[in-house]
C-alpha cells in the first residue's frame, strides 16, 4: 500500500511562516504509517523559488536527496543559501518500512526576513510634541488611582507608488509598545497588541506581512502606535515605529519604503491608552481617508528620529481575537448603567455597537465578580482601571473595540443616557496569543474534565505574547513561577514551540553577567533581581520541557551556557549547599495564606537548586558533554545530601510542632524531596507514610500545599501507590481544591484556595495551580514522553477512584499519539495509537492479581509470549498492578480480564 504524503509541514515550528530570520530553518513534517510497526526509513526534501518548479519536482534551492530517518523531528534545510525578503516552497516525501515512497506532500512555503544580524537597521521615528497624560485632569474614567505616564496615541503615514506590478511586496513593522498597521484604507492582517512583548533595552520584535496582493499605483501606509508596555515606568521612552516595506517588481527592481522623517504624524481618535487603564477613543476626531493614499496630511507634523533597538523576526503565534462571546444574561443594577454577564473569565474586551447622538458617551468597565447587588466589584483589579469610553460622532450606527489594551473580565458594566443612546450587539472578546490546540484529555469524572477546561481557559488567558500570571489587575507579567508551574500542562495542551522559543530568548536575555535572574520576565521590574529559585527555575525547566516535547537540540545548545552561569550563581549563592537568601516567595499561596506558614522557603530554595542542576546534568548529556553532566551529577549528589542533612528529621521533612508531643507533617516539604527521589530508602517509608498521614488523617483528603507543593503532590501520591487518596483529593468538592472553585462558580482558576473577593492578591484567573492537568494527562490518561521528541512514549493510564474511562489525544512532534480506556468490574479496555517510527512501553491496567491480556483479541499475556511477538508486541512481565509491552507504532486493543486462565478465556 502507498503511504499516505506527509503532512502538517512547517518551518520553524509555524505554518507558513512569515519573517524566518535563520539561515538554516528547520523543517518538519508528520507522516502516518499504513500498518503496525510501520516506521519511515527515509525522506526527500525539495525547497524551490517558485511554486511551479516544487510542483515538477525541482528543488533549484535544496534538493536533499535519501536522508536518513533519524533526522527527525526537525531537519535543518541544508541548501543553496538563502536570500533576506524572498518566499521558498517546499515539500516533502517519504519511504515506508516496506521501501515504498509516498507521494509528495502539498507544496508549503515560508519567507525570509532578514538573515544576516543588522541587516536591517531599522530607523525608529516617533513624534514630537507627544501628548502625554499624567494626572487625573484628563482622565475622566474610574474611581481608582491615576495611571502612569502614557501618550495619546501617533498616528502616522505616508503615501509611495508602485511603480510596476510587485511579485512579492512585503512589510516588516514594528510599532512599540503596540501598534496596527494599515495599508490603503484597511487593517492589515488580523493581529491584535502587536507586537509580542520584549525587553526593549535589547530587542524589538518586527512582524511581517505579505502585501503583494493590496499594492496599488498609488499606496498608503498607515500605522496607529499605542503605549502597551512601552511606558516611562519600566524606563522606555514614548510610543514610536520602525517599518521596511520592500517591494519586488516584475521586472526584478526593488524599492524600499521604511520609516524616516518623510513620514507624517498626529494625534487621533484614540487618545489615553494603556494597558491597565483602558481606552478613550473621540470618535468626533475621526480624519476620515487618513490612512488612504492622496489624504492631505499637511498640518501634520513630520516623524522625528529617535533612538530604538534592534529588531528582530516575531517567530511566533501572534496574539488575536479567538473568539467573540454573546452576553448570557444583563441586568440593570442602576438607571443608565447594565451589567453584561459573559458567562466565563476570559482575557480581552467588549466591542459595541451604539446609535446616538454626538458627544454622547458610553462607558465601560470590566471585573471578574459582581457583589450582592449586581454592581460590578472591581475590587481585584486593584490598581487596573481597565475601563473604555467611546464619544459618538453621531449620524448613525456606531462600532467600537479597543486596540492597546485589554482586561481580564467575566462582567461588563456599559454606563450610556438610556434615554438618547441605542445599544446594538455587546460582545466579549478574548483575546490572547492564538497556540494551536494540540491535546484533548476528557474522563468519565465530570469534575475532572470541568478542572480541566478551566484550565485551558485560564491558560488562553494567560499567553498574551508572554506567559502571564493573570489578566484583571495592574500585574500581568511573566511571573516566572507561574510560568514554568503551568508550562508542562501547556505543551500538552497546545503546540507551544515557537512561544516558548521566543520566551526562552526572553529569558536568556534578562541573564545578567553574574548569572542571576529576576522573578519577572521581560524585567519590566528590575527591582526583583535576583529571583527567587523556585522562580527562576523556570530557564532550565521549560528548556528541557521544549526539548522533551519538541525535540529541538539546537535549542539546548543556544541555552546551555547562560543555564551553566545561572547555576554558578545560585552555587555562589549556596552555603554548604543550602540557599538561604535567595527565596522570597516559596510555597506560595498555600491554603490560609499568601506566604507559607509551614514549608521553610529555604527548603525549597534548596530543593529547586538540586532540581535545577539535575536538569543542567540531562541538558549536557544530551549535547554530549558527558564529563560536565558527571559533574553536575556530583554537585546534585551533594546537594541532596546537604537537604536531608538540613531539613530531614526522624521520619518526616521540616516538622512542625503541633503540641508538645505531635508532629504536624508538610505536605509540600515531604512531597518534594519524594518527587526527585532524594529520600535515604531507610526513611523513605515513613516520610511516605507521613505525607499520607496529612493528606488523608489530618487535611481529610485536602492539599495542604502552596502553588510549588501542589505541581507534584498528585504524582508522588501515586507513584507512592496512593492513586486513591490522590483522586479524592482531585475530586474533591469542599474547601480547599480545585472542585471547590468550582462550587463557587469559578470557570478559571484562582490565585488563592480561598474565595476572596476584596482588593488584595485574590486574582479569579490565574494559572499557577493549573499544574494538575498534566497530571490528568501523564497519570489518568497516561501518556507521557519517554525518550525527547517522542521518539519513544509511555502509555501507562492508571485507573482510579470512581473513574471508568478516560482519554487523550495528543499531535505531537512525532505524530498523533492517543490512549483511550475504560473499565468494568472485571475487564480494561486500553486502546493506544503510537505514530510511525515511534515507539513505546505499554502498560496496560490490570482488574485484577490474576488477570489475562488479550490485544486484537489474542492472547499475549501471561505466557503468550510468541503470539504476542506476532503482533508487534515485546512482553516484559507484570509491574504492579500493570501488564508491560514494549511496542513500535500502530493501534493497538488491549483488554484485560480478571482471574482469567492463560488463554485469556
Ligand atoms: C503574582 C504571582 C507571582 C507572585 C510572586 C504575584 O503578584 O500574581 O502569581 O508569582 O506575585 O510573588
Amino acid at each position: 500500500m502507498t503511504p499516505a504524503p506527509a503532512r502538517n509541514l512547517k518551518c520553524e515550528s509555524l505554518v507558513e511562516p512569515l519573517g524566518v530570520d535563520t539561515s538554516t530553518p528547520r523543517l518538519s513534517w508528520r507522516v502516518e504509517g499504513s500498518r503496525r510497526g510501520d516506521r519511515p526509513t527515509g525522506y526527500h526534501v525539495l525547497v524551490a523559488s517558485a511554486a511551479e518548479p516544487a510542483l515538477t519536482g525541482i528543488g533549484d534551492f535544496w534538493d536533499s536527496g535519501p536522508l536518513e530517518a533519524g533526522t527527525l523531528p526537525l531537519v535543518e534545510y541544508q541548501g543553496e543559501p538563502l536570500r533576506s525578503c524572498a518566499r521558498y516552497f517546499w515539500r516533502v516525501r517519504w519511504r515506508d518500512g516496506d521501501g515504498i515512497l509516498s507521494p509528495w506532500s502539498p507544496v508549503a512555503s515560508f519567507v525570509t526576513g532578514f538573515l544576516a544580524a543588522g541587516e536591517w537597521k531599522p530607523r525608529w521615528v516617533s513624534r514630537k510634541d507627544i501628548r502625554e497624560f499624567t494626572a487625573r485632569g484628563n482622565v475622566t474614567l474610574g474611581e481608582a488611582r491615576s495611571p502612569s505616564p502614557q501618550a495619546h496615541a501617533i498616528y502616522l503615514r505616508r503615501d509611495f507608488p508602485a511603480r510596476e506590478k510587485a511579485v512579492l511586496a512585503l512589510a516588516f513593522v514594528s510599532g512599540l509598545g503596540c501598534c496596527e498597521f494599515r495599508l490603503n484604507g484597511g487593517k492589515v492582517g488580523d493581529r491584535v497588541l502587536d507586537p509580542g512583548w520584549t525587553d526593549y533595552r535589547k530587542r524589538a520584535l518586527y512582524s511581517t506581512y505579505d502585501v503583494t496582493g493590496l499594492l496599488r499605483p498609488e499606496n498608503a501606509a498607515a500605522v496607529i502606535l499605542g503605549n502597551g508596555r512601552h511606558v516611562k515606568d519600566y524606563g522606555y521612552g514614548p510610543p514610536m515605529l520602525a517599518c521596511r516595506i520592500e517591494v519586488e517588481y516584475e521586472s526584478g527592481d526593488r524599492d524600499i519604503i521604511a520609516s524616516d522623517e518623510s513620514w507624517r504624524t498626529s494625534h487621533g481618535p484614540l487618545r489615553e491608552n494603556g494597558l491597565y487603564f483602558g481606552e478613550r477613543y473621540d470618535a468626533r476626531l475621526e480624519m476620515p481617508g487618513w490612512d488612504l493614499p492622496g489624504f492631505d496630511a499637511s498640518d501634520w507634523t513630520r516623524a522625528v528620529t529617535v533612538q530604538g533597538p534592534p529588531a528582530v523576526s516575531q517567530m511566533m503565534p501572534p496574539v488575536r481575537v479567538t473568539e467573540t462571546l454573546k452576553p448570557e444574561k444583563s441586568w440593570s443594577p442602576a438607571p443608565g448603567v447594565r451589567v453584561f454577564d459573559f458567562g466565563r473569565n476570559l482575557s480581552g474586551w467588549v466591542r459595541l455597537s451604539v446609535q446616538g447622538p454626538r458627544d454622547a458617551e458610553v462607558r465601560l468597565r470590566h471585573a471578574e465578580l459582581v457583589d450582592e447587588a449586581g454592581g460590578l466589584n472591581v475590587a481585584p483589579n486593584e490598581n487596573a482601571e481597565a475601563a473604555d469610553l467611546y464619544v459618538l460622532k453621531g449620524g448613525g450606527p456606531e462600532a467600537y473595540e479597543p486596540r492597546f489594551t485589554y482586561h481580564g473580565f467575566r462582567y461588563a458594566e456599559l454606563t450610556a443616557d438610556p434615554d438618547t443612546v441605542a445599544l446594538g450587539d455587546i460582545e466579549a472578546r478574548f483575546v490572547h496569543s492564538d497556540v494551536a490546540v494540540s491535546g484533548s484529555f476528557r474522563c468519565s469524572d465530570p469534575l475532572i474534565d470541568r478542572i480541566h477546561r478551566n484550565v485551558l481557559q485560564g491558560q488562553l488567558s494567560n499567553l498574551m505574547s508572554i506567559p502571564t500570571d493573570c489578566p484583571q489587575r495592574d500585574e500581568r507579567h511573566g511571573w516566572l513561577g507561574d510560568a514554568h508551574l503551568a508550562a508542562e500542562e501547556a505543551v500538552f495542551n497546545f503546540d507551544m514551540a515557537a512561544f516558548f522559543v521566543k520566551y526562552l530568548e526572553d529569558i536568556r536575555l534578562a541573564v545578567r553577567d553574574d548569572g542571576s535572574l529576576p522573578d519577572v520576565v521581560p524585567p519590566y521590574l528590575p527591582r526583583l533581581y535576583p529571583a527567587d529559585p523556585a522562580w527562576s527555575s523556570a530557564y532550565p525547566t521549560i528548556l528541557w520541557l521544549c526539548y522533551e516535547h519538541y525535540g529541538d537540540t539546537r535549542l539546548l545548545a543556544r541555552h546551555l551556557p547562560y543555564v551553566k552561569r545561572y547555576l554558578d550563581f545560585l552555587g555562589r549563592a549556596a552555603e554548604g549547599h543550602i540557599i538561604r537568601t535567595l527565596g522570597k516567595y516559596g510555597d506560595w499561596c498555600p491554603p490560609g495564606s499568601i506566604v507559607p506558614k509551614k514549608t521553610p522557603v529555604e527548603l525549597t530554595s534548596t530543593w529547586y537548586y538540586y532540581h535545577d542542576v539535575l536538569l543542567l546534568g540531562r541538558i549536557s548529556r544530551a549535547l554530549g558533554r558527558n564529563e560536565e553532566a558527571r559533574s553536575c551529577d556530583r554537585l546534585a549528589a551533594e546537594i541532596g545530601a546537604a537537604f536531608n542533612a538540613a531539613f530531614l528529621g526522624e521520619d518526616q521533612y521540616a516538622a512542625h510542632r503541633m503540641s508538645r508531643i505531635d508532629t504536624y507533617p508538610d505536605q509540600t516539604s515531604n512531597a518534594l524531596p519524594l518527587f526527585l527521589d532524594m529520600v535515604p530508602l531507610d526513611k523513605k517509608d515513613r516520610v511516605l507514610g507521613n505525607l499520607l498521614r496529612s493528606v488523608a488523617r489530618i487535611q481529610d483528603y485536602h492539599v495542604d500545599t502552596g502553588i510549588l507543593g501542589t505541581s507534584i503532590l498528585l504524582d508522588v501520591l501515586c507513584r507512592g501507590g496512593f492513586a486513591e487518596a490522590a483522586f479524592r483529593v482531585v475530586t474533591r468538592r469542599s474547601y480547599p481544591g480545585w472542585g471547590y472553585m468550582i462550587e463557587e462558580g469559578a470557570t478559571t482558576l484562582w490565585e488563592r484556595w480561598e474565595k476572596l473577593t476584596g482588593n488584595a492578591m485574590n486574582s479569579h484567573n490565574h494559572i499557577m495551580l493549573g499544574s494538575v492537568d498534566a497530571w490528568f494527562y501523564r497519570t489518568i490518561a497516561g501518556l507521557s514522553p519517554l525518550e525527547p521528541g517522542w521518539k519513544r512514549i509511555l502509555v501507562k493510564p492508571t485507573p482510579m477512584g470512581t473513574l471508568t474511562s478516560a482519554e487523550a489525544t495528543l499531535e505531537t512532534v512525532a505524530g498523533r499519539v492517543r490512549s483511550s480506556w475504560a473499565r468494568s468490574e472485571a475487564s480494561v479496555w486500553l486502546e493506544a495509537t503510537i505514530p510511525a517510527g515511534a515507539e513505546a512501553r505499554i502498560c496496560v491496567p490490570l482488574p485484577g492479581p490474576e488477570s489475562a491480556v488479550l490485544e486484537s483479541g489474542k492472547p499475549v499475556f501471561p505466557e503468550a509470549e510468541a503470539a504476542a511477538r506476532t503482533l508487534g508486541l515485546v512482553p516484559l512481565g507484570k509491574d504492579g498492578d500493570w501488564a508491560v509491552f514494549d511496542a513500535g507504532s500502530g493501534r493497538f486493543a488491549f483488554e484485560a480480564r480478571a482471574g482469567a486462565g492463560p488463554d485469556g478465556l
